[in-house]
């Protein structure tokens, strides 16, 4: 039987092999949020990238530049990670080169997966339909902040494990402790995340209406998947 696990820090990624699983990064606030939203409405293309000097170089191969440090729009970039910004008829088509503080770390550290696939509460019935069909074991990796665990990442490993639980059995404990907490909390998750480092980080930034958004699910039934290097619809 397949098998699911969870990594609940990028800093834990040399405790799993992933060569023959799907990894599933996710980044709720807000990466991969972000991502899933720039592609459903019309990017063509997204390059992930770890090092944000080598996210700016992309402009002069015709991307527009996006993403963050510590929650704040990257200083000449064009865009930040907020996902309104990306309902925008003029990115249709576009490419975006990508940076932010743990989501584009968390793809770079997941390389040399099988496949490498992003999640989040706005797609997360079509990531669970996805590996109901796939037949390998899947590896969710959550984002978390700068190594450390966060709440809001771990709530989404949950509802994929609870999503999957008659079909994918879980590997360890983390599935296990990440589905009794999502239990806990999906009734409503903006208040169980009130108290987290996340949501007080970006209520001190004024971001209010990404965290409810962000945490809303299935807005959207896309799967990203990296591809050469490109998050793409396949
Ligand atoms: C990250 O990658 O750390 C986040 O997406 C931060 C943010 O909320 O902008």
């Amino acid at each position: 039987m397949k098998t699911i696990d969870v990594c609940l820090s990028p800093d834990l990624m040399h405790l799993y092999d992933v060569r023959s699983r799907v990894v599933v990064v996710v980044d709720i606030l807000r990466a991969t949020s972000c991502m899933v939203t720039a592609l459903e409405h019309g990017i063509r293309s997204i390059r992930p990238l770890a090092d944000l000097e080598e996210c700016r170089a992309m402009r002069s191969q015709g991307y527009l530049t996006a993403g963050e440090r510590n929650g704040e729009k990257v200083e000449g970039f064009d865009f930040g990670n907020s996902p309104f910004e990306y309902m925008n008829e003029k990115l249709v088509g576009e490419r975006i080169a990508f940076t932010t503080t743990n989501g584009t770390q968390a793809i770079a550290k997941s390389h040399g997966a099988k496949e490498i696939i992003i999640g989040a509460f706005l797609n997360l019935s079509a990531v669970t339909e996805y590996l109901k069909k796939g037949n390998d074991s899947v590896l969710v990796v959550c984002a978390a902040w700068k190594g450390k665990v966060n709440l809001e990442d771990t709530l989404f490993a949950g509802a994929l494990v609870e999503n999957l639980k008659d079909d994918i059995e879980p590997d360890c404990d983390a599935p296990l402790a990440a589905q009794r907490l999502y239990n806990l909390a999906k009734n409503d998750m903006v208040d169980f995340l009130k108290d987290s480092s996340h949501v007080k980080r970006l209520n001190r930034l004024n971001i209010h209406k990404d965290i409810a958004f962000c945490v809303t699910p299935d807005q959207y039934s896309i799967v990203p998947k990296l591809i050469s290097g490109e998050l793409i619809l396949t």
